[in-house]
């Protein structure tokens, strides 16, 4: 069992060579190890580390994306490699080669692949016929490199993960999944709020009880938002409309909004020094008000910020 910011036991951890697609694959040891490199790598940002030198990672996108890919590239860059953006329709998979065939050839050019996907078996599938490390850059079900930027963030906020109480209000979507992974795993607490038949991944639940089981915290599902933020340290929310539900929208906006939506009168209901994150792009004035999101409560921008660090310190674990 990890301590508040560290690890029980001096075991060496390395993370070389694994493919980084489900955060519940990490142990809480793992875990501390990304966000330790990540605190270590922010401090001496400027100072030049050729960890990357002479390597280039490959990143593959289907959707789009602004803080995975600047973020994933300027992380490689200032280690040292080179990164090539490559989206899926300028790519031959867009005109019908095999995830397994462009897996095998990139493996011949490149050191690691990140990859933004419609459907998590694509990312597994292309794992299985890489040689080199896959990252996971966003699925439709989970989201995890954004979650090691969430625990950093609070981590430097609160100088503490364990015993924080989350409280996800909006959609169990892909970052809600990942988020109760990472949170269970550091024994931080997570009230997910969502309407009925919106809640997070069975799965999700099932692993995120299980991790929270050994680590000694709580995960509990409500309908009601207000009830949810009592207490909570973090209100997290996201968009109401993930990329690829853009059909579902009018339904999904008539459901979420505006029960849903986190303003002043919700963070009002949670602890007096509860913070405000969100994964970004966000759709103001749906999930979150200006007032919220603006605020001196609103951690999105270190969150952001520290996209780039945590990419830093995965990679230079991962190569
Ligand atoms: N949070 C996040 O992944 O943002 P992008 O979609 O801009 O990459
Ligand atoms: N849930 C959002 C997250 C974007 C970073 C989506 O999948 O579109």
């Amino acid at each position: 069992m990890p301590n508040e910011i560290g690890y029980a036991s001096k075991k060496k951890i390395s993370l070389k060579g694994r493919d980084f697609l489900e955060l519940q694959d990490f142990s809480a040891e793992e875990i501390w190890k990304i966000l330790k490199t990540t605190r270590t790598l922010k401090k001496y940002r400027g100072k030049k580390i050729n960890k990357l030198r002479g390597k280039s990672v490959a990143m593959i996108f289907e959707k789009p994306s602004t803080r995975t890919r600047v973020s994933f590239e300027v992380a490689v860059e200032e280690l040292g490699g080179k990164a090539l953006y490559l989206s899926r329709n300028e790519l031959q998979l867009g005109r019908g080669e095999t995830i397994a065939d462009t897996a095998r050839v990139l493996s011949r050019y490149v050191h690691l692949i990140m990859a933004r996907v419609y459907k998590y078996e694509t990312l597994e599938e292309l794992a299985s016929y890489a040689t080199v490390p896959v990252v996971n850059g966003l699925s439709d079900i989970n989201h995890p490199l954004q979650i090691l930027a969430d625990l950093y963030t609070l981590w430097e906020r609160f100088k503490k993960l364990r015993g924080l109480t989350i409280a996800w209000v909006g959609d169990g979507n892909n970052v809600c999944n990942s988020i109760l992974i990472g949170a269970s795993k550091l024994g931080l607490n997570v009230n997910v709020a969502t309407p009925p038949g919106y809640e997070p991944h069975q799965r999700y639940l099932e692993w995120s009880k299980a991790n929270a089981s050994q680590s000694g915290s709580n995960i509990n599902l409500f309908t009601d938002p207000s009830e949810a933020v009592r207490d909570a340290d973090v209100i997290m929310t996201d968009v109401f409309v993930s990329m690829g539900q853009e059909e579902e929208k009018e339904r999904r906006m008539a459901i979420f909004y505006p029960k849903y939506q986190v303003n002043m009168e919700l963070m009002a209901r949670a602890r007096a020094d509860v913070v405000f994150m969100h994964p970004l792009p966000a759709h103001r004035g749906e999930e979150v008000t200006d007032d919220v999101i603006d605020s001196e409560r609103s951690l999105v921008w270190e969150q952001a910020e520290n996209r780039l660090h945590t990419s830093k310190a995965l990679l230079y674990l991962l190569l």
